[in-house]
């Protein structure tokens, strides 16, 4: 049986607004059934992949044991260096980068500079950063859950001869390892080393560990408050894992992929926050990773609105019509102007004079909702409160537990990754490596 859902409020937590998606979908709303069913298997470790769901519980784990540790170790960077190079890729940087970005955008003086290096193969990235560090006073905190991955494991060799030279005989304090508890040549060379590591949990997959070491080291050197992320991770968990038509990850995971099988194949996620545009990278990598696989899944883009709105605007009003969008609204924004009042009122922008930035923004969010809806985009608000820890904290379980709900919805193992494997073969075989 199918249930029409709207929207709902009350959670102190993300919303979810689906009333931009029921002018497509004719009467019938998402099959809450089938929502459920999928919500069971996740939360019963039933389907497969049910060796990775450590994530469901990664929060309260995390503040049983290593947390403390975490919160000493980036006070030992923010009391000693300028500049922390976090050298990781995939899973491994883009949920602390997101965060990074999206809570200390601006690096103020005294701040440590969060620099992330190993997630690509270009030597004029390399370069770059290099140049950024100059002379300063840096540590270095490698992440590799395998231990073994190229991208890293290149980079980090460039880093590690940067500290011998620059601190000789004291280069391993300056670093800090984020691998398996166990494996791996990462796990390996640290215990040699005598690196001070943290665990990336076997049961947790890379695109599901940023509330792991793996994000909360980085955001903690950043100078976020890890705590306050953690304790709202474990209520906001807690409210997730009700069977219930009030939990939103269970309304946006039904919600997409009923929009998916009326031949909406793109989703895009946009935020009118430009400090959003890595957190929607993680999403990315969350979604494609979980749900593209057995020639099926709903693909996942992303723009910063207003910008792209000049760019990407006209395909998403007028092109192909297959697109909707999930699209985030900070409601209380942390810092807001007033339009000034202009005498010559040459711009001729008087008429918004006295209104608050934040207001126009929200009227553009609005007036392009309307717009993109009435070209034909199913529309789905997902609302935060704010820009703060709490919110991300809140968006980062959301967009988890959905995702795992939205990947058992379309039959798929939500927790491999079986095809990023491929070009690897490849390049091994090219590159000449032993063996292959
Ligand atoms: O989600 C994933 O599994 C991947 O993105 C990995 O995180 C990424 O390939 C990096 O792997 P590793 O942490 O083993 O170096």
């Amino acid at each position: 049986m199918r249930k029409k859902l709207t929207h709902i409020g009350g959670f102190n937590m993300v919303r979810v607004d689906l009333s931009g998606i029921e002018k497509f979908i004719k009467g019938n709303g998402p099959d809450f059934d089938a929502a459920l069913k999928a919500f069971d298997t996740l939360m019963t470790g039933s389907g497969e992949g049910s060796d990775f769901l450590g994530w469901l519980t990664l929060a309260e784990k995390i503040k049983n044991t290593e947390l403390s540790e975490i919160l000493k170790a980036a006070e030992k960077i923010r009391s000693r260096s300028s500049v922390l190079v976090v050298i990781g890729i995939g899973g491994s940087y883009l949920g602390a980068k997101g965060a990074i970005e999206l809570l200390r955008p601006v690096t103020k003086a005294g701040d440590v500079e969060i620099l992330f290096a190993g997630n690509g193969l270009s030597p004029e990235y390399l370069n770059d950063i290099l140049y950024r560090i100059g002379d300063r006073d840096f540590d270095v905190n490698v992440i590799s859950k395998s231990g073994t991955t190229l991208e890293p494991a290149l980079s980090f060799r460039f880093f590690r001869e940067l500290l011998k030279s620059k601190y000789g005989k004291d280069a391993d304090d300056h670093i800090f390892a984020t691998t398996d508890a166990a494996r791996g040549a990462l796990k390996g060379l640290a215990d040699t080393n005598g690196w001070e590591t943290f665990v990336v949990p076997d049961d947790v997959g890379g695109r599901y560990s940023v509330l792991s070491a793996v994000g909360l080291l980085p955001m903690a050197a950043a100078g976020i408050d890890i705590e306050k992320i953690i304790n709202t991770a474990i209520d906001d968990m807690a409210i997730l894992s009700s069977a219930s038509s009030n939990n939103p990850a269970l309304q946006y995971a039904a919600a997409r992929q009923l929009l998916y099988s009326l031949g909406y194949t793109t989703e895009i996620l946009g935020a009118y926050e430009p400090s959003f545009r890595f957190m929607a990278e993680w999403w990315k990598q969350l979604y494609g990773e979980s749900e593209g696989k057995d020639s099926i899944g709903i693909f996942p883009a992303s723009v910063e609105y207003t910008a792209d709105l000049h760019s990407m605007g006209q395909y998403i009003q007028e092109g192909r019509r297959d697109l909707f969008e999930s699209i985030i609204r900070f409601d209380s924004p942390r810092f807001d102007y007033e339009i000034p009042y202009d005498e010559a009122d040459a711009d001729g922008l008087n008429y918004i004079a006295g209104i608050k930035m934040s207001k126009v923004n929200s009227i553009a969010a609005n007036a392009v909702k309307e717009a993109h809806i009435s070209g034909g985009v199913p529309n789905i608000e997902l609302h935060i409160d704010r820009r703060d820890e709490a919110g991300l904290a809140s968006m980062i379980c959301f967009f988890e537990v959905a995702c795992g709900i939205s990947g058992y919805i379309s039959g798929v193992n939500p927790f491999n990754q079986p095809g990023v494997e491929a070009y690897k073969k490849n390049m091994f075989r090219m590159l000449g490596k032993p063996g292959t």
